[in-house]
């Protein structure tokens, strides 16, 4: 490839152009420190100005009310799923978990080893298509917390908003809608996000706390397993994942002076995954989209052919043609278009264009 392709992987994912340009260019010498950002001291003025202004634009883009921490620390969503019942699940009480998809699940699993950790709702009867009703999900009052996971990355089923939980706190797993619409953070106790989807490369994770909740931690965990330590250091317990960050940092600079914010983004969402669904709608039945369409996800989105053999020969010639990263994931097999924040319509056009063409001469 002489030329950059549409990428429709589900993670690592695109970023905007603009980003990556800024970070070629500001690449050897980073405004005037003499050096990249990638070589500079974690505790140097120009790194610490770097992450500050990070999370001051993430707090404005999500307006996150002032009780609330922001860290960005390491291991990946996945660290958080063991994270969140190591810190806020105490002895005794149950944690309510809806499963909505495989990253739901594998939440679950950590939390079930290390306290009690109860399935409140599930949809794998029907892999994972779906929401579950709100008469389907069975909560207990006494849990500490419900989590949930906004958007399940392989299936292709996301969350309108938030599950109704009573005055239960929600803990939910954000790692791919992140920052692609906005989000009443004042109704969570905490936020989990791996950055490679919306928010920038991996290495980093971020984690919105409400504060009091940081007096539920523990006494005894591990330093780099405990909330309230990362948070007490400002993320910078250890050496924190710099680059990454300040990559970050562009791209919650881009969303707000070149999309104009979230409102604004999910305008742009909306438009990108319309445009795609409806053409798997008007295929006459040639496409069709896993999941109900009352839960369709606005980030990945996924569908069928009529055969195996037709999928993977559209994979193959989506690829050539400079569509890259649509083959979906084995456990629901067919196609995966991620459209996260920073992929262009255009290349949802091309997409739909190439369908369409693929339907003709294949049909
Ligand atoms: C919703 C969701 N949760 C968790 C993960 C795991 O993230 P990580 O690889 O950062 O641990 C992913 C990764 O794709 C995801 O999409």
């Amino acid at each position: 490839m002489t030329e950059r392709v549409y990428n429709f992987s589900a993670g690592p994912a695109t970023l905007p152009v603009s980003v990556l340009e800024q970070a070629q260019s500001e690449m050897l010498n980073y405004r005037g420190a003499g050096m990249s950002v990638m070589e500079m001291s974690h505790r140097s003025k120009a790194f610490e100005s770097i992450i500050q202004q990070a999370e001051n634009d993430l707090r404005s883009l999500l307006s996150i009310p002032e009780n609330y921490k922001v860290l960005f620390l390491q291991g990946g969503a996945s660290l958080q799923f063991a994270m969140v019942p190591m810190n806020l699940l105490p002895k005794g009480s149950p944690a309510d978990y809806i499963l909505t998809g495989s990253w739901g699940q594998g939440a679950f699993k950590e939390a079930k080893k290390l306290g009690s950790a109860r399935e409140a709702a599930t949809t794998a009867d029907t892999n994972f298509n779906r929401l579950p009703r709100p008469d389907e999900i069975k909560l207990d009052s006494r849990a500490a917390y419900v989590h949930f996971t906004s958007n399940e990355t392989i299936f292709g089923v996301e969350f309108v908003g938030e599950p109704a939980t009573g005055d239960v706190p929600l803990v939910c797993d954000m790692s791919s809608d992140f920052i692609s619409r906005p989000v009443d953070v004042s109704k969570y106790g905490l936020i989990y996000a791996g950055a490679q989807k919306n928010a920038g490369p991996a290495g980093a994770t971020i984690v919105i706390i409400r504060e009091d909740w940081l007096e539920r931690v523990p006494e005894g965990l591990p330093a780099m397993l405990d909330y309230r330590n990362l948070a007490k250091n400002g993320s910078m317990y250890n050496t924190p994942p710099c680059y990454s960050i300040y990559i970050c940092g562009l791209v919650f600079k881009w969303l707000i002076d070149e999309i104009g914010g979230l409102e604004k983004m999910h305008a742009l969402n909306k438009e990108k995954a319309r445009i795609l669904y409806d053409a798997i709608d008007s295929s006459d039945g040639y496409y069709r989209g896993h999941s109900e369409k009352e839960c369709r996800s606005l980030m990945n989105v996924t569908f069928r052919l009529p055969s195996e053999e037709l999928e993977n020969k559209l994979v193959k010639e989506a690829t050539a043609a400079g569509l890259d990263g649509l083959k979906g994931h084995r456990s629901v097999g067919g196609l995966r278009a991620s459209i996260y924040n920073a992929f262009p319509k255009a290349g949802v056009e091309k997409l739909v264009e190439f369908m369409d063409e693929f339907q003709k001469n294949n049909g």
